[in-house]
């Protein structure tokens, strides 16, 4: 089939790289200049593993092209794939704009029959308005065409997009008639082997399943940094009680892990879509506002415990972060909590020292501060610093030199937001772990230490005489 998809970004580049594997001739439409010059010699403009070897293979056979010229781009495609951005806009509500300025250009330039299919995250009803568009443009000279509109919303996740298109858990199709069904179940065949990832439903309901999806894993998210917050309080360990629950089937093993809360693209911005949807249904959606609140908590709590660790003052202090992606395998920083962590130290009158294998470059233009370094290694981040906070679970700050750090260290603590490290192996090292939710150390006279900060505040660090213990002026 001939395919086109407008938006070159982490989805529209991964649908078309995946689409023309599976042998489908396919162009893929940006209206950035710099990201489709790139693309045709071979660049890809951000990181996904695999992507890169699919976008140079693909693109050498001839299956996958790139242009900027829309009109060019959807010539006589039989599917066009809308996967433009819809960042929050006014009052949280998604901003389309982009979309149907895009539905606009393409009522004037389409004069075939064609499939319009929106892939990008939109609000119910959105796919009905676009059909309203094209069936309200003016006939062209040689003729109405027929073009309707489906949905099928993207479930991949950043970090592994290739393998979860390839294999995805489901593919969702909203269609308002039987042959646009069909069109979609034929090009997704080789994506469903077994004939069991295909759902089909309405177009309403497959733009919702999109936010309810979103909406359930930023539940679990919050609900476990919310009972790791609880533990903590109550000298309990949040590990021992995830094993029970990932045990438990009904509740199952993903999504789990306690941490800085969750940030990315899609979470944060689909949740503050679907409670002004919601609000504007009259649905108080109480949930959905406490799921936010408790992620908002979140990094402020890592911000909190590395406070006290330094007696609520951070002047003269030097913090090293490791990871600035919201999670390992992207560098998308799009409201990654690493950011967040970062400002507030620095307004807090720390010295950042920052280190991320892939997302250095996209912090260089989005976090200027005379007091914050990007470090060339993690290495390089932790010397002259006093402690290390891990942000991301990148493969390389797995297994670190815990002796090295306990001697480079100014005040040897790791906070490490993302449970990498065992409690036993830093404190043998002379380190001290601070994991949310965690008992992690057994203090010198053999009762178990809190990693809690108000025990390491206590027991670790006595305030340097030169510094004020009043606490620092800071977004929290
Ligand atoms: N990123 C994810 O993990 C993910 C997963 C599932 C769904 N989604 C949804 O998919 C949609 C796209 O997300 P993304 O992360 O790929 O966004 P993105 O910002 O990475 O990509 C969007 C692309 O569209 C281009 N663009 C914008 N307006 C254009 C126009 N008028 N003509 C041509 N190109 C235009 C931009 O230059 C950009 O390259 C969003 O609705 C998002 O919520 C994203």
């Amino acid at each position: 089939m001939k395919i086109a998809i407008v938006g070159s970004g982490y989805v529209g580049l991964v649908t078309g790289a995946c689409l023309a594997e599976s042998g489908n001739n396919v162009v893929c439409i940006d209206h950035n200049d710099e990201k489709i010059a790139g693309l045709r010699s071979g660049i890809v403009p951000f990181h996904e593993p695999l992507l890169d070897a699919v976008v140079l293979r693909e693109s050498r056979l001839g299956n996958l092209k790139f242009t900027t010229n829309l009109g060019e781009g959807v010539h006589l495609a039989d599917i066009i794939f809308l996967a433009l951005g819809t960042p929050t806009g006014i009052d949280g509500y998604p901003d389309i704009d982009s979309l149907l300025q895009c539905v606009d250009d393409l009522s004037i330039t389409l004069q075939h029959d064609c499939l319009v299919v929106v892939k990008s995250t939109v609000p119910p009803g959105t796919c009905e308005a676009i059909q309203t568009r094209f069936d309200a443009r003016p006939a062209h000279p040689s003729g109405r065409c027929a073009i309707t509109v489906a949905s099928n919303p993207e479930f991949l996740a950043e970090g592994s997009a290739v393998t979860d298109f390839r294999m995805p858990a489901r593919i969702v199709l909203g269609a308002s008639n039987e042959i646009d069904a069909r069109i979609l179940k034929d090009l997704y065949m080789p994506f469903d082997p077994d004939g069991t990832r295909l759902i089909e439903m309405d177009l309403r309901s497959a733009e919702f399943s999109k936010y309810a999806c979103n909406a359930m894993l930023a539940a679990r998210i919050s609900m476990i940094n919310e009972l790791a917050n609880i533990a903590e309080r109550m000298d309990a360990d949040i590990g021992s009680a995830c094993q029970v629950l990932k045990s438990d089937p009904r509740i199952g093993p993903r999504y789990l892990e306690p941490g800085a809360g969750y940030g990315g693209s899609c979470l944060p911005k689909d949740l503050r879509a679907l409670i002004r949807m919601a609000s504007d249904k009259g649905e108080p959606a109480s949930m959905l506002h406490s799921i936010e609140q408790v992620n908002r908590r979140q990094v402020t709590l890592i911000y909190h415990a590395i406070e006290k660790y330094f007696w609520g003052c951070f002047q003269g202090r030097c913090v090293a972060v490791w990871g600035l992606a919201f999670k390992a395998g992207t560098d998308d920083i799009r409201e990654a909590p690493s950011l967040t962590l970062i400002q507030a130290l620095l307004e807090a009158g720390a010295q950042v020292r920052a280190y991320d294998p892939i997302a250095e470059p996209a912090v260089k233009t989005s976090l200027v501060h005379s007091e914050l370094v990007l470090a060339g290694s993690a290495e390089q981040a932790c010397v002259n610093a006093d402690v290390l906070v891990v942000m991301t679970e990148w493969e390389e700050f797995m297994t670190p030199d815990f002796k090295w750090l306990a001697s480079t260290l100014r005040s040897p603590a790791i906070f490490d937001t993302r449970d990498l490290y065992r409690g036993k192996d830093l404190n043998a090292m002379g380190l001290r772990h601070y994991r949310p939710g965690r008992i992690f150390a057994t203090r010198p006279g053999g009762k178990p230490l809190l990693t809690g900060a108000p025990l390491l505040t206590a027991e670790v660090l006595k305030p340097p005489k030169s510094i004020s213990r009043k606490p620092p002026i800071s977004a929290y």
